[in-house]
């Protein structure tokens, strides 16, 4: 598989485009506060992890994770890495992406994380003509699935009490997707 970013695509004022290593520090400032960590499965990112990870996206034929930029600022993040499920011998390569987003507090609730689905989604069955997408969060955290849901994917598991909460103990998890099949059509696409 060679790489072609689907990015840069602008969705509702906001820049979706490629990681550079100078976006590191800006991230870092976000990506491991307290409100930022509370509903993340990764809760805690080191700064080298970072730094081994956001530059590297761009060589990797599988991670077409970026950046939201919104008046030339570092505002949010979108992932879209593909990763296959099981199946039996045969089954095709490269067919499903798994998504996800953080928006960098005092930025929230303007729009964005909905702009870094949407442009997302789009990416993975426009431009990189993937089957399937998928992504998980906590059932608590209503505007993460409010997200998932105005992107056009579709609540297909409540998973009761599956999701270990370092604050809260075992709490319900929710897992969408979206198939091209539906997505496509609706979009006019
Ligand atoms: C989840 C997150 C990405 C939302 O980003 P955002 O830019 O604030 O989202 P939007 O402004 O696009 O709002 C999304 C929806 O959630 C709703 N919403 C926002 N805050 C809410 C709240 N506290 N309670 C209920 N709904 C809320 C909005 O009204 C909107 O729905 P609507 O369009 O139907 O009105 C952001 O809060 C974040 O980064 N959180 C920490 C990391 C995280 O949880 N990532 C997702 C992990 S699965």
């Amino acid at each position: 598989m060679s790489r072609t970013s689907p990015w840069p695509k602008t969705i509702d004022s906001v820049l979706l485009r490629d990681p550079t290593p100078a976006d590191v520090d800006a991230i870092a400032s976000f990506r491991n506060l307290p409100e930022v960590g509370r509903w993340l499965i990764v809760a805690h990112e080191s700064m080298e992890d970072l730094q081994d990870y956001w530059p590297s996206v761009t060589s990797s034929d599988t991670d077409f994770s970026c950046i939201a930029e919104v008046d030339g600022q570092v505002a949010g993040l979108g992932y879209l890495e593909i990763n296959d499920g099981t199946g039996q011998p045969g089954k095709p390569q490269g067919t499903d992406a798994s998504i996800g987003y953080i928006v960098r507090p005092g930025c929230q609730g303007r729009g964005i994380g909905s702009a870094i689905a949407s442009g997302i989604v789009e990416a993975a069955f426009v431009d990189l003509a993937l089957r399937r997408v998928t992504a998980g969060c906590f059932a608590d955290n209503t505007p993460s699935w409010r997200i998932l849901e105005k992107a056009g994917l579709k609540r297909e598991q409540h998973g009761r009490r599956d999701s270990w909460h370092a604050e809260l103990g075992w709490i319900d998890g929710y897992t969408y997707s979206a198939l091209s099949e539906d997505w496509l059509p609706k979009r006019g696409r």
